[in-house]
This record gives structure tokens, sequence and C-alpha cells, in this order.
């Protein structure tokens, strides 16, 4: 449990946690390079933990330094195909990039991987993968298309896949599998989703044919071993933009922000949300752009989450949500999202739970919700397990009328280990 109490306004200079999409990423295709690879900055959180766990189940070695910049992780690539059969299931926790990318790479071996997680990760849906890598030459069984996954792996064939809802970890999956596989394999997406998957295979040497829509791999290319620096995660970074935003007189600093453009639509929607947001970027690397944005509180206003931008912003809905909470004249209303049903909880249902339970009033419907302005009353909400309901919760009770307490707060763990260390010294002196 822990007591969030409320502030007059915030400002400073904040570094996030490495980002997880790309950390998970980076892991895998060292793992499968040729080579000793290096990654500094990597995210911290028990999500990409996992990833490294099921990679030394894989046969992969890998050491763990922490310095200042999070952690420094080096890896000894095997080689293309070179993963070892595990001698035990792998477990990706409460990780669904984990299980969702591992089993592309699983599914090339020409052995058997079984591969489970938590409660909530057994509960998410998997035939999204499931069916492109049988198509592949897999073989495959689940519980009803849910974890665990026994995975009977061996040499692929290129398909050509559409995926039916916008998945960056269903297309990542395929593209690993494709990279190992004969031929040229096709990910033709209708919504564009976030391309780390891309830039990191043309970062370790491979070649990725692409334009908005179609994403193409050449089977047999090897990777090279890279020392690479993972950017700061926005999805995380976008709790203290709320933060900033919804506290009147406030200004943060956000530093090292990764800005690939592919995840910062969320920057757009702040902006439409009344915040006043700067953005700089100071440098590329590995083709991932880095840089700093700036928040400042403005006028709220009500603002909407289209069903075709939802893709773009999948993961900061909670906070988005959060601001709309903490502000009189603020409300957010999101349709076309009911993938956030199957994410790390149901998150319509337990948003809409966890703000009622705040004093606020929340619509529910079967692919989003609305939620009026705020300010919170106060109260508990319980994070239901998922790390960013109770960042979401948190940062709304920085603006409500009584303290906050969030129940299973520890769930921040999951991305963000340090967040309540961070909230307490940005909002310390504010009171
Ligand atoms: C992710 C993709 C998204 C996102 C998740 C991370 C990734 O999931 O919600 O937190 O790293 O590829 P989907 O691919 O299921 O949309």
């Amino acid at each position: 449990m822990s007591i969030v109490r409320p502030v007059a306004r915030v400002r400073g200079r904040v570094r996030v946690p490495g980002d997880k999409s790309i950390s998970h990423r980076y892991a895998m295709l060292a793992a499968i390079a040729d080579g000793v690879s290096h990654l500094a900055g990597y995210a911290p959180g028990a999500d990409c933990a996992a990833t490294l766990a099921c990679l030394e189940t894989f046969g992969v070695a890998i050491a763990r330094v922490n310095d200042a910049d999070g952690p420094r992780i080096t890896i000894e690539g095997r080689g293309r195909r070179g993963l070892r059969a595990p001698a035990r299931a792998l477990d990706a926790a409460n990780s669904g990039t984990s299980m969702r990318l591992l089993s592309g790479l699983a599914a090339a071996h020409p052995f058997r991987t079984v591969i489970g997680g938590d409660d909530s990760l057994s509960r998410r849906p998997m035939r999204r993968v499931i069916e492109p890598l049988t198509r592949m030459g897999a073989r495959i069984t689940s519980r009803d298309g849910r974890p665990p996954l026994t995975i009977d792996g061996g040499e692929l064939h290129a398909i050509t896949h559409e995926p039916e809802v916008p998945s960056a970890q269903v297309k990542s999956a395929v593209l690993l599998a494709g990279l190992q596989a004969n031929g040229r394999t096709i990910v033709a997406e209708a919504v564009p989703t976030r391309d780390h998957t891309e830039r990191a295979l043309e970062a370790f040497g491979a070649t990725v044919g692409r334009d908005r829509h179609r994403i193409a791999i050449e089977g047999g290319q090897p990777l090279h071993a890279r020392d690479l620096v993972v950017p700061g995660d926005i999805s995380s970074a976008v709790f203290w933009l709320t933060l900033g935003a919804g506290r009147p007189g406030s200004c943060l600093d956000l530093e090292q922000v990764g800005l690939n453009p592919s995840r910062t639509a969320v920057l757009d929607v702040l902006r439409r949300a009344g915040a006043e947001i700067d953005v700089r970027v100071d440098d590329e690397r590995a083709g991932e752009p880095i840089g700093t944005i700036r928040v400042r509180a403005g006028d709220a206003r009500p603002f909407e989450i289209a069903p075709d931008e939802v893709a773009g912003v999948i993961d900061e809905i909670p906070a988005l949500a959060a601001l709309a909470a903490m502000t009189l004249g603020g409300a957010l209303t999101v349709r076309g999202a009911a993938e956030l049903r199957v994410k790390e909880s149901d998150r319509i249902a337990m948003l809409a739970r966890g703000f009622r339970a705040l004093g606020l009033s929340v619509e529910e419907y079967e692919d989003g919700f609305s939620i009026e302005g705020g300010p919170p009353a106060g109260g508990e909400a319980d994070a239901a397990g998922d790390h960013r309901l109770a960042m979401a919760f948190a940062v709304a009770g920085t603006a409500a009328a009584a303290p906050v307490r969030i129940a299973g707060a520890q769930a921040v763990a999951v991305s963000y280990p340090g967040f309540f260390e961070e909230l307490e010294r940005l909002t310390g002196d504010g009171r």
C-alpha cells in the first residue's frame, strides 16, 4: 500500500528508466547475434528481467552490473538459430512482450520450448502469435489460446501476415521468426505500430525492407553484436508529463527520453488536453531519436482519443485518464480501445473501478470509457496488479482533496521500480 498526498505544483528534471520495448528487443537480438553485446540503460523493471532470465534458460550467458543509468548488461550471442534446448519451462512472469517475442525465436529452433507466466499473463490471448508461427511451420499447443505455450520449433518458411489487431508484439514475433526462416517474410499492418524491432534489426546489421504498412525480412541474415544505449521510456515519462500538466504552475524536464515517432502520439494528445509541451531532439542512437520533453501546465480542456489513434497511445491511456481526473475542466473519452481489456489487467474495468473509488464519475463501454474532470476526492484505489494503473492512480492522487491510498502499489516494479521514490522527490517540497 502506498499513500499519495496532494501537492500544489512540481518543478525539476527527471530521468526515466530505459525503454521497456527497446530493452526486450536489444536483449533478444544480442542473444542470436554473433559476438558479445553491451547494453547500457537497460530497463530495470521485472518485465525486462524476465526476458533476460528466459534467454539464460536458452543457454545465453548474461552478466549484469548496476550503474547510475540503470542496469548494464553483457550478452554473449549464440549466433543465428544457436539457442540451446531449455532444460525447464521459461517464465515470462507478467510480460506479454517477453512471451510473444520469445515465441518467435523459439519457433525457429529444433527443440521443445515451454513458456508460461503469472496469473495475469496466463489470461492473455496468444492465438495472435500461435496462428502465424504455426503457418510458418512450428507446432504450438496452448490452453485454449492462452499460456502456457508449448512450442515445437524447427525449419520455418516465410509467410505474409496481416495481423487482425494492430500489435507490435505480433509483428515482432513474426519478424524474429522470419529472420530465421527460409525466404522473405512480410508483415502487412493496417495500422502502423511501434517500429523498434525494425530499427533494432537494422542496428544489429540486418536489412529490413519497409514502408508505412509493410515490413519485409529476408531469412538467413546474420546479426552482429553491438554496444547500445537504451533511451528513456516515454511510456514511463508520460506519468510525469501528466503530473506536470495536471498541477497548475508546474514545469518538468524529462531528459534522455526516446522520441521514436511511432511512440510520440501521446504528446499531441497531451497538447489537445491543454498541456504545454516542448520537444528537443538531442541525439539519435542506433536509429532511435533521443531528447528532452518539457511540460508545463496549461488550461485543462476535455479531450478524446479516437479509434484510429488508439494503437499509438495504447500504453499511455491510464496516464491520460489520470490527467482528465486531476483537473476541473478536463474530461476524456476513449473509443475503439477493446485491446485495453486484454492488457496486464482489464484496463477498462479496473481503471473505471479505481477512479470511481477516488470519487470520479466514469462511464464504461465495451471498447472504451469516459471519465469526467476532477479533482478526485481521495480514498483508496486498487492497482489490480497492473503497474500502469498503480502509477495513474498515484499521479491523480497529487491533485486530490484528501490522501489517496493505492493497494497493490508494488506492481510498479514491472516497469518502474523507483517510481514512488521519484514521486516523493518531485513532490516533497510542493506541499
Ligand atoms: C509492446 C507492444 C504493445 C504494448 C506493450 C509493448 C511492444 O502491445 O501495449 O506494452 O513492446 O511491442 P501490443 O503489441 O499487444 O499492442
